[in-house]
Formats: structure tokens, C-alpha cells, sequence
């Protein structure tokens, strides 16, 4: 059984997919715990209503992103996670921090990358005219949004879209797209070439 460490800090609508797939599909893996940056994150509420450990790591607190990350890491390592998965958890990472995680670290951003890494992505989408936009659950590494890629889905730009309903369109494609990967990896289904990821059994990596 491997242990899931979930990093929030907000609403924590991914990390309730994550667990309810775990729970409902049998995974063979546990959500050791949900971890915030932030103490009022709506989705610690949901975790620690399903008995799941929460724990705190207040980024205020901390002068630096390096003193930050060591906390975070002697918290996280506290629940001897086998995978580390960060569902809007919004806090650019040290390099040590991801290093000490490397190939058990996965993110997934409003984007189809490498397009619109960083903030606004939706907002960025419709200024740029996309008619297509997206999500992406890839391995996270120091370079910012840029790790290799698991798996995207897809979904359109329509007319009259704004950042919210496009946001939603998209959210609601995480909510499969974030389980189903996490699963691949928990399962060892996943093998890493350069930025290129692919699936051992050949499962589709694109959601359209
Ligand atoms: C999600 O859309 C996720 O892709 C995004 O924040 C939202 C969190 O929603 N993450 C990023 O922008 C990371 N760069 P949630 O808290 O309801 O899961």
C-alpha cells in the first residue's frame, strides 16, 4: 500500500477527486495526508471530515522559500509518502525541495504546457485567440510548469467564453484527468525518457 501526500492551498477541488478515486477504485495506495500553505484552505475541511491527517506549513512564517521547503519537506516526509501530489498547491518550489522528490512529485496546471506556465492561464488563453485549451498533469522538476508531461486533456474555447466558464470547463476535465495519472504512477505505469513520458500498457495519455 503506498502513501499519497496531497499539497492544497485552497478549495482542494483536485485533492477530493484524488481521494474519491483512491476510495472508489481500490487503489493500492492510502491519502497519507493533505498538507497546506495556508491554514483557512477550504480543503482541509473536506480531509479532516474523511479522517484524513492534515497538517500546516504557513508560508508567512518563513523568511525565505528555502527555510519554507525544509519545513515543508520534514512535514511531508513525516507521512512517508511514496508520491507527492500538488493539486493547487501555489508556491514555486526550491530546487532541493523538488530534487529530494524527484520522479514522485506530479502537478497538474490549467494549461496545455508548455503554453501559459505560471498565473492567468485562462485569461492568457483567451487573449491569445486559443481555440483550444487544457489541462496537464506532468512530473514536476526546478524548472517551473516545465517537467515531463503524464498526460493533457483537451477542451474548447468557445465563443462568449470568459476566465470562469472557461476555468470551469477545465476543472471539471482535472477532476479526471489528475486521478487517472496519479493512479498510472502509484501503479508503476509510467516510464521516463527525457521530457517524453509514456505509459507501459499504452493507455491513452490524451483526453479529448
Ligand atoms: C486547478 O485548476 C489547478 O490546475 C490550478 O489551481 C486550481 C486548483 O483548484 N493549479 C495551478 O494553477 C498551479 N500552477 P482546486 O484547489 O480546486 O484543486
Amino acid at each position: 500500500m503506498k502513501n499519497i501526500v496531497v499539497l492544497i492551498s485552497g478549495r482542494g477541488s483536485n485533492m477530493e477527486a484524488i481521494v474519491q478515486a483512491c476510495a472508489t477504485e481500490g487503489w493500492n495506495a492510502r491519502i497519507a495526508a493533505v498538507v497546506s500553505n495556508r491554514p483557512d484552505a477550504a480543503g482541509l475541511d473536506f480531509a479532516r471530515a474523511r479522517g484524513i491527517a492534515t497538517a500546516v506549513v504557513d508560508h508567512r512564517g518563513h523568511a525565505s522559500r528555502e527555510s519554507f521547503d525544509a519545513e515543508l519537506q520534514r512535514s511531508v516526509d513525516a507521512f512517508a509518502p511514496d508520491v507527492v501530489a500538488l493539486a493547487g498547491f501555489m508556491r514555486i518550489l526550491t530546487p532541493g525541495f523538488v530534487a529530494h522528490y524527484a520522479g514522485r512529485l506530479i502537478n497538474v496546471h490549467p494549461s496545455l504546457l508548455p503554453a501559459f506556465t505560471g498565473l492567468h492561464t485562462h485569461r492568457r488563453a483567451l487573449e491569445s485567440g486559443c481555440k483550444a485549451a487544457g489541462t496537464t498533469v506532468h512530473f514536476v522538476t526546478a524548472d517551473l510548469d516545465h517537467g515531463p508531461i503524464i498526460a493533457q486533456a483537451v477542451v474548447p474555447v468557445l465563443p462568449g467564453d470568459s476566465e470562469e466558464t472557461l476555468a470551469a470547463r477545465v476543472l471539471a476535465r482535472e477532476h479526471v484527468l489528475y486521478p487517472r495519472a496519479l493512479r498510472w504512477l502509484v501503479d508503476d505505469l509510467l516510464r521516463v525518457d527525457g521530457l517524453v513520458v509514456r505509459h507501459t500498457r499504452g493507455e491513452p495519455q490524451l483526453l479529448v
